[in-house]
């Protein structure tokens, strides 16, 4: 099996150089992402290893078939940047590694909202320059406060144990209700207008699909307490960006922890500061003191990089061998 890897950085290459000691597979490590027009790199591949910012549009998916590529190794849960039905109707396999550490992104997801709440970004700063004073540094308990989840999955769940560890309260809006986090964790579960007016604190962690784009939107924020912090380290989609903006600049929302944001393609994994942003939105999202974004990079622990080159690695054997993939992504049938 011949394999490029898109979009690879030194961690990703680490991590299945270490893994492929077992499997011998043939790997070769692009560093661009995969678009139409570096999808001509894969040419003489069996197999392309994508993650959550390589484009998998119709035009990238005929092309790969045209050079003879038969599997879509997704490095990632998510699975929203590929046109699954162009991909069954060329008869290109697509597996994904649907879970590899719900604990790193429901721990990135408290530790932005410790950060924000406890504004340990801006006294990191101060201290470095002397400043001791602690003007302007106060935060709050977060114990007692009341908490929504959007979506109580395998990241949902983790991150609703971990605030109930701080005392908050726990309301939540999924499709499917867990009984265990109702009975062990006191979660209720709410319609959505519950999330927006009883939550001083959101974390949305649904996947992004056409029913959740924009979720977040102007009449959400409308519906919002003014002290509520949105957090978001699900899909940057999930949000109407605009829409965010403009209750942060009227102050009718407190703070914004942002790990993905919707047009991040090409610009989150890259080192753009010879170059700057020339996407105005998040040039604006930057100049709020109370948003904090990181650049999706929830994923990134040492355990997550290993299960998922463990898992990628597996998914392309599975199909090397010709055997049932565990991991098969199809279209929905809606
Ligand atoms: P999961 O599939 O275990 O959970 C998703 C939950 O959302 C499920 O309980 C499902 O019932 C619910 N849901 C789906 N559509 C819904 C709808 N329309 N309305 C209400 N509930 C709905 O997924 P998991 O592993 O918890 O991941 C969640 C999302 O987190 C992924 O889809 C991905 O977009 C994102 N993610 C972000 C990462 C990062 O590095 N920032 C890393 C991994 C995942």
């Amino acid at each position: 099996m011949k394999i490029s890897v898109f979009d690879t950085h030194k961690y990703d290459q680490n991590a299945l150089e270490k893994e492929n000691e077992k499997y011998k597979f043939q790997i070769n490590f692009l560093e661009a992402r995969l678009t139409e027009q570096s999808a001509l790199l894969a040419k003489g591949s069996d197999v392309v290893c994508c993650f959550v910012n390589d484009r998998l549009n119709a035009k990238t998916l005929k092309i790969l078939k045209e050079m003879g590529v038969k599997l879509i190794a997704l490095r990632s849960a998510g699975f929203n940047h590929v046109d699954l039905k162009v991909a069954y109707e060329l008869e290109l396999k697509v597996v994904r590694v649907p879970e590899y550490s719900p604990y790193a992104v429901a721990e990135h997801a408290v530790a932005l909202l410790s950060t924000l709440n406890r504004k340990i970004h801006r006294a990191y700063n101060r201290v470095h320059e002397m400043n001791f004073s602690l003007e302007g540094l106060t935060g709050y308990d977060l114990h007692g406060k009341t908490v929504g989840i959007l979506g109580t999955g395998k990241i949902g769940k983790v991150f609703a144990k971990i605030m109930y560890g701080f005392g908050c309260h726990l309301i939540a809006y999924d499709k499917e209700h867990d009984q265990k986090l109702v009975s062990e964790f006191n979660v209720k579960y709410v319609d959505l207008d519950k999330i927006y007016t009883d939550s001083d604190i959101i974390s949305l962690h649904i996947p992004l699909t056409p029913e959740t784009h924009h979720i977040i939107n102007a009449k959400a924020f409308k519906q919002m307490k003014q002290n509520v912090v949105l957090i978001n380290t699900g899909r940057g989609g999930l949000i109407d960006t605009k829409a965010l903006i403009q209750s942060l600049k009227s102050h009718t929302i407190a703070g914004a922890c942002l790990d993905v944001y919707e047009e991040e393609d090409g610009v989150f994994f890259s080192d753009l500061s010879e170059i700057g942003i020339q996407d105005d939105l998040l040039a604006r999202l930057l100049t709020f003191p109370n948003v904090l974004i990181t650049a999706h990079q929830a994923f990134l622990t040492e355990e997550a990089l290993s299960n998922i080159a463990e898992t990628t690695l597996m998914n392309i054997k599975e199909f090397s061998e010709g055997a049932q993939l565990s991991h098969e992504v199809l279209p929905s049938k809606s």
